[in-house]
């Protein structure tokens, strides 16, 4: 981990003099995902690739590589819109160091959005799940490495890696406005396959309700950096293994544009609430 810490605080000093806003909540927006900082107010666009430090993204469909500023709710916002996959070939302190230019900035409460696959039978396809716990299961974590005791602890509890208060707020948000909200447990795996009808029969077997391919490294960046979570997932497919369907990344991104505006809701009731 080392040099984190100084490229962070490299990054923040590039975006300072480009926006004067000093967020305190941060949103990475999966695939799909990225309209709800299209409603915020004055706005200030940075591109990935002027920023000292940052990954350049892909091309991954769906995603813009985009850190904006702006205001949903009253408050100042930092969004991510666009995300580093591990399946593209990013390492883990990569596809996380958005989350370090994010604490340097101030950040204290972290949402991230995913486009994930349900294995709960009871989620329909567009459903929102609260993610209320997670299951490693990438075979690797980012804060592999020597610690950096100033980013956070060698070996941080993962006791509550997502907010209980935060998901309270959400279900008292969703009740409130007749938002249908699921709650379960997300799985990371490193993709780029989907699963086959084996892994997804384990995967639910050993307590996952929704499997996708990315927020499992940032959350544990986030915690290690002492921010506290909310992650939201779309379910655009159903993974229940006797009666999965080929499925295509288009249709994947076209139901998670579908919940877009459902999860966007849920995040600014719950940004205006906090
Ligand atoms: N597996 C992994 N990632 C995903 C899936 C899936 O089935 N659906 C959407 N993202």
């Amino acid at each position: 981990m080392e040099g984190i810490r100084e490229s962070a605080v490299n990054a923040v000093k590039f975006i300072s003099s480009k926006c004067a806003m000093k967020p305190k909540i941060g949103v990475i927006l999966g695939t799909g995902l990225g309209d709800l900082s299209k409603k915020a107010q004055n706005k200030v666009e940075i591109a990935y690739k002027d920023i000292p430090g940052f990954p350049v993204s892909g091309t991954q469909k769906g995603h813009s590589g985009t850190l904006s500023f702006g205001t949903v709710g009253g408050k100042d916002v930092v969004f991510m819109e666009g995300r580093f996959h591990y399946y593209e070939g990013y390492p883990l302190n990569e596809v996380t160091f958005p989350v370090r230019v994010m604490k340097e900035l101030g950040v204290e409460t972290l949402f991230v959005t995913n486009a994930a696959g349900g294995m709960n039978p009871g989620y329909d396809k567009g459903d929102i799940v609260a993610i209320t716990d997670h299951i490693n299961f990438m075979g690797v974590n980012p804060l592999i490495g020597r610690n950096d005791n100033k980013l956070g602890l060698r070996f941080p509890d993962m006791i509550e890696p997502y907010s209980n208060e935060l998901i309270t707020l959400a279900e008292k948000c969703a009740q409130e406005n007749g938002i249908k909200l699921q709650k379960g447990v997300y799985i990371g795996v490193t993709g780029p396959c989907l699963e086959t009808r084996a892994e997804y029969r384990f995967m639910h077997q050993i307590g996952a309700d929704v499997v996708g391919m990315s927020t499992v490294p940032e959350v544990i960046v986030a915690v290690h950096a002492g921010i506290k979570v909310f992650g939201l997932s779309c379910v655009t497919d159903r993974c229940i293994p006797d009666e999965l369907e080929p499925v295509n990344i288009e249709e994947i991104i076209a139901t998670a544009q579908k919940a877009g505006p459902v999860m966007d809701r849920l995040i600014e009731l719950m940004i205006t609430n906090m």
